[in-house]
C-alpha cells in the first residue's frame, strides 16, 4: 500500500508545490513509484511538471466524470493527477455530494497498491479539498517559513487534523514541519534554530532537513521543470534529496 502524504498549509506561498514536486521527484530518483496529485485550482504543480493541456483532472475524477486511467498522466519518472483552473467549479459541486470528505480516499483506494508514495499538493485553504487530502492521507507535511518563533498558523492546521483524526481518519499523523526558504547563516536563521531547540511542543516535529533559499528552485518551477532536471547540482536538489532520505528513515515503507 502506498504511503499517502498531504502537503498542506492554509497560508499561501509557503512552498507546498515546490516541495510536492521536488520531494516526489527525489523519491522517484531513489526508485520509488510516485504519484503526485495537484489539488489546487491554481494548477501550479501541473504547469511545473510541464503539462499544458489537461483533458481530465482531479475534479472530474472525484465526481466520477472521468475514470482513473483516463486521468493519470504517466511521465518518465512519476505519475500525476493534474488540476485545472476550473477546479473551483467542481469544489462547489463536490460540496453537495453526500460523504464529500471521502471522495479522494474512495478514488485512491483501488490504485494505492500501484505506488509507493502518493503526494498531494493542497491549495492554500482548509476547505473541502484539504479535508479530502487529510482523510485519504497517512501523514501530513507542513511547509512553512521560519519567519516567526511562534509557529503562527499551525494551531489551526493541528485543530483541523485532530478533528479529522477523531471523526474520519484515525491513522493520520503529522509527518513533520518543514522549513522552506531557510537561511541558516543569517542572524535570524540562527535565532530561529536556537529558539526551536527549547520549544517542547514542536521541537520533535520539525524536519532536521531545511530547504535553503535557492533561486534555482524558483526558476525551475517557472520553466516547467523539477530541480533535478533544471539544476542537479543546486542546493535545492541536495536539500530535497536529504528530505526524501529523512522521510524514508522516519516514515518510510518497510
Ligand atoms: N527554497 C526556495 N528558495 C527560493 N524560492 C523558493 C523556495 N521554495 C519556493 N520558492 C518560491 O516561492 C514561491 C512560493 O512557492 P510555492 O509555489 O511552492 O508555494 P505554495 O505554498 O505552493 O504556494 P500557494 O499557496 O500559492 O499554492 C514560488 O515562487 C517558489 O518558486
Ligand atoms: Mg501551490
Amino acid at each position: 500500500m502506498a504511503r499517502i502524504i498531504s502537503v498542506i498549509n492554509n497560508k499561501g506561498g509557503t512552498g507546498k508545490t515546490t516541495t510536492t514536486l521536488n520531494l516526489g521527484t527525489a523519491l522517484s530518483k531513489l526508485k520509488y513509484k510516485v504519484l503526485l496529485i495537484d489539488f489546487d485550482s491554481q494548477s501550479n504543480l501541473t504547469s511545473a511538471l510541464g503539462i499544458s493541456k489537461v483533458e481530465n483532472h482531479v475534479g472530474k475524477l472525484l465526481l466520477k466524470d472521468a475514470k482513473i486511467d483516463e486521468t493519470v498522466i504517466n511521465l518518465n519518472h512519476l505519475s500525476v493527477i493534474p488540476s485545472t483552473n476550473y477546479l473551483l467549479d467542481y469544489e462547489y459541486r463536490i460540496n453537495n455530494e453526500p460523504g464529500r470528505e471521502f471522495l479522494l480516499k474512495e478514488t485512491l483506494d483501488p490504485i494505492q497498491s500501484k505506488y509507493d508514495y502518493i503526494l498531494i499538493d493542497c491549495a492554500p485553504s482548509l476547505g473541502t479539498f484539504a479535508i479530502n487530502s487529510l482523510v485519504a492521507a497517512n501523514y501530513y507535511i507542513v511547509p512553512m517559513q521560519a519567519e516567526n518563533f511562534a509557529f503562527i498558523g499551525l494551531d489551526k492546521i493541528i485543530q483541523i487534523t485532530d478533528k479529522v483524526k477523531k471523526r474520519m481518519n484515525p491513522k493520520i499523523e503529522m509527518g513533520g514541519i518543514l522549513f522552506v526558504k531557510f537561511s541558516a547563516r543569517t542572524k535570524f536563521g540562527k535565532a530561529v534554530v536556537k529558539s526551536l531547540s527549547t520549544n517542547d511542543r514542536f521541537r520533535h516535529k520539525v524536519f532536521d532537513t531545511r530547504i535553503r533559499t535557492d533561486i534555482s528552485l524558483m526558476e525551475s518551477t517557472a520553466f516547467g521543470q523539477n530541480i533535478y532536471d533544471y539544476a542537479p547540482r543546486s542546493r535545492g536538489a541536495e536539500d530535497y534529496l536529504n528530505l526524501a532520505k529523512e522521510l524514508l528513515k522516519k516514515h518510510g515503507k518497510n
